[in-house]
């Protein structure tokens, strides 16, 4: 592939191959220290760090008065020193300053960003300068990464990238959570999944996937939802029930963690994250077995609950990392009475649908299911939870059904979740850029 914007400037991973010779870096003004007759000045720019020792009073002068942030670009010779970062120093520099700085910033930027619970709320306000430290630089590279991985995992496996609109004319995934807005006059909604669309795409590339922002109009605070975020929506045709969905999900998860523990060591490292144990194949407990399981346990009773309690969540995967091996669980077998019209109730045992939720580390990852791809049965479950077959939301999705639907079955993976738990943070809002809840709407 062609490599662009080739110049003369040396990045800062790259400096102490030039000892001895002169070489130009530019960056940031990162840390700047004045002792007796020199100056030592840290720059950073996207790869690190690079240190520069200044001693002629002339290139002194030029930084009088610099904040941190100024954008400077130096020209000086490469004195190898085991001691300085990155093992090399830039001496006798000549400075440029590009883009001087004058307002001092809130918030030290060289020392590690406050992630403690009860400070959050500064780290959000502040993510446009934060977003400059190293460490927190490794959060975002450890997404994309995570992206790319998960990516070249489906490609490899015949899966399509597709996209599908935000702007609906209904809601797909029912409930409250569901934001309404004016649409010349009309009403329309922000799309709360791909899941409609997704389905549809089953019938003609038969193996798709979209990486899609994704709204809920979610008016609880919570450490794992947020009113915007982005699903990694999974779709596949021709599966014979639940077994290759677990599949699928299990070697994606595997895939993505792996890759981004031999990508990401330097970024993990400085996050403290901790590599997760993950069997090859995640274990599964049902819905039933799991809230027996607990109870059993632990004294705690949720057996008349649809759903697996947040604690259930946290202490099964306590429980399967102990006694499984794996950091990650499937919740199997969720009962019918809780079911979405378009899930497939199990043949063999009609009271419980075909869903699975992936938890890991805690925290719900991932939800999937096979879906209803008989025409008449999923008109009639529509109809049993009070939707209506004509109505725009609807009507294009089953045409999909009246025209030739396989079996079929998919996913909803969450990458901010997926990112949060792979590094470790408390709260999804930390692995997120620029979180969107009931109070924040900026940066
Ligand atoms: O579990 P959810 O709601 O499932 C669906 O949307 C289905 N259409 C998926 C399917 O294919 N059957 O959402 C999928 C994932 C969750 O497991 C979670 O990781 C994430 O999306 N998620 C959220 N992340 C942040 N904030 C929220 N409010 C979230 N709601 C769901
Ligand atoms: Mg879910």
């Amino acid at each position: 592939m062609k490599t662009i914007l080739k110049t003369e400037r040396v990045l800062s991973s790259e400096v102490a191959r030039h000892a001895g010779k002169e070489i130009t870096v530019s960056g940031w003004l990162h840390k700047k220290r004045d002792l007796g007759g020199v100056t030592f000045l840290i720059l950073r720019d996207r790869l690190g760090l690079v240190q520069v020792l200044i001693e002629e009073a002339n290139e002194r002068e030029k930084l009088r008065g610099l904040q941190v942030g100024s954008v400077l670009t130096l020209k000086g010779i490469v004195v190898e020193d085991k001691r300085a970062v990155g093992g090399a120093e830039i001496h006798e520099p000549k400075i440029t300053v590009d883009v001087p700085v004058e307002f001092p910033s809130p918030i030290e930027l060289d020392k590690p960003i406050d992630h403690r619970p009860e400070t959050l709320d500064t780290l959000f306000e502040w993510r446009v300068l934060n977003i400059r430290n190293l460490a927190e630089m490794g959060v975002w590279r450890i997404q994309a990464g995570i992206g790319d991985a998960i990516r070249e995992f489906l490609c490899a496996n015949e899966f399509v990238e597709f996209h599908s609109p935000k702007l609906l004319a209904g809601s797909t995934e029912g409930g409250a959570e569901v934001f309404q807005l004016d649409y010349f006059g009309k009403q329309a909604t922000l799309a709360q999944s791909a899941q409609f669309y997704k389905q549809m795409m089953v019938a003609s590339l038969e193996r798709v996937f979209e990486f899609g922002s994704t709204y809920r109009a979610e008016p609880s605070m919570t450490t794992r939802h947020m009113t915007e975020f982005i699903t990694i929506d999974v779709e596949i045709g021709f599966i014979s029930g639940m077994t290759e969905l677990l599949e699928l999900m299990s070697a994606l998860i595997n895939h993505a963690c792996d890759a981004v523990s031999r990508k990401y060591k330097p970024e993990l490292l400085a996050l403290k994250a901790t590599r997760p144990v993950l069997a090859e194949k995640f274990p599964e407990i049902t819905v039933k077995e799991l809230h027996e399981l607990v109870y059993r346990e632990t004294g705690q009773d949720f057996r008349s609950e649809k759903d697996p309690a947040p604690f259930e969540e946290r202490w099964i995967c306590e429980h399967s990392a102990k006694h499984w091996g794996s950091e990650a669980v499937f919740i199997t077998e969720f009962p019918a009475s809780g079911m979405k019209f378009y899930h497939y109730r199990s043949e063999r045992n009609p009271e419980v649908a075909e869903r699975a939720d992936l938890i890991f580390r805690g925290v719900e990852i991932i939800t999937g299911s096979r879906r209803e791809h008989r025409y008449h049965k999923l008109v009639e479950q529509l109809r049993a939870m009070g939707g209506d077959p004509e109505d725009p939301g609807f009507k294009y999705y089953l045409q999909a059904f009246q025209y030739g639907m396989p079996s079929h079955g998919g996913f909803g993976l969450g990458l901010e979740r997926l990112t949060q738990k792979i590094i470790g943070f408390r709260n999804i809002k930390e692995a997120t850029l620029f979180p969107r809840d009931m109070n924040r709407l900026a940066p």
